[in-house]
């Protein structure tokens, strides 16, 4: 379970959480955000000594020597996609869609589209861990196709949602920007953002 420790996650967090963050605001601190957490969500990928010549002289240096894939839930994990596309490019991409139910908040699968994983470094994207049982039906998924490790990212996580997930999958790490109070009696992260989604795509 890793916390970001950082000023600027802190900075950036607050702003999210505020209920006056417009969607275009919202999708930008959400990407930069994102950024913080997938360097943190990387930082144990395996990567071998390599020579580089630079203009002056030859030198040694480090390269990444790990596939890579993220699997973002849609709809929200889509927020988190583009920045860390952008700084792995070679990465592979998955996609899995998932949707609580508006009165039990149990999710379902309603779609699934992911490459073969096997032997992959894999991050599940996911901005909002709450009661855990989205993050529990994407990694059942994204381990049936091979992957390992495989870390979670989300923004937000609530104790609820982290003791399912240690619970049903004990081998996966978290990574999130912080962990919040409790849930509400709609299973709502509390304080939380509300509805990632719908904040997202300004659908409320
Ligand atoms: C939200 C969120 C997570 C899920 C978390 O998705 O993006 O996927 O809820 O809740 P859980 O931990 O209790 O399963 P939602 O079902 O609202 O769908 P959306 O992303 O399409 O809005
Ligand atoms: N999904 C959200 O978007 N927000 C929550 O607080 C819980 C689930």
């Amino acid at each position: 379970m890793h916390v970001l420790d950082h000023p600027l996650a802190g900075h950036l967090l607050a702003e999210l959480r505020d209920r006056q963050t417009a969607p275009d605001r919202f999708r930008m601190i959400c990407k930069n955000l994102t950024v913080l957490l997938a360097l943190e969500a990387t930082s144990h990928v395996r990567t071998k000594q390599i020579k580089v010549e630079t203009p002056l002289c030859e030198t040694d240096g480090s390269a990444l020597d790990q596939g890579l894939a993220i699997v973002p839930v849609l709809r929200a994990g889509l927020a988190m996609l583009e920045p860390i596309v952008q700084l792995f490019p070679d990465v592979a991409v998955g996609y899995v869609g998932l949707e609580r139910h508006e009165d039990t908040a149990v999710a379902h699968s309603y779609y699934s589209k992911l490459p073969k994983l096997v032997g992959r470094y894999t991050l599940c994207l996911d901005p909002m861990l709450a009661t855990g049982g989205s993050a529990v039906q994407a990694i059942d998924l994204i381990k049936a196709h091979g992957a390992s490790p495989v870390t979670m990212v989300s923004v937000v996580a609530a104790p609820e949602g982290i003791e399912k997930l240690q619970d049903r999958h004990p081998d996966v790490d978290i990574v999130t920007a912080a962990v919040d109070l409790c849930l509400n009696d709609r299973k709502y992260i509390v304080p939380g953002l509300g509805d990632f989604g719908d904040r997202l795509y300004g659908t409320n």
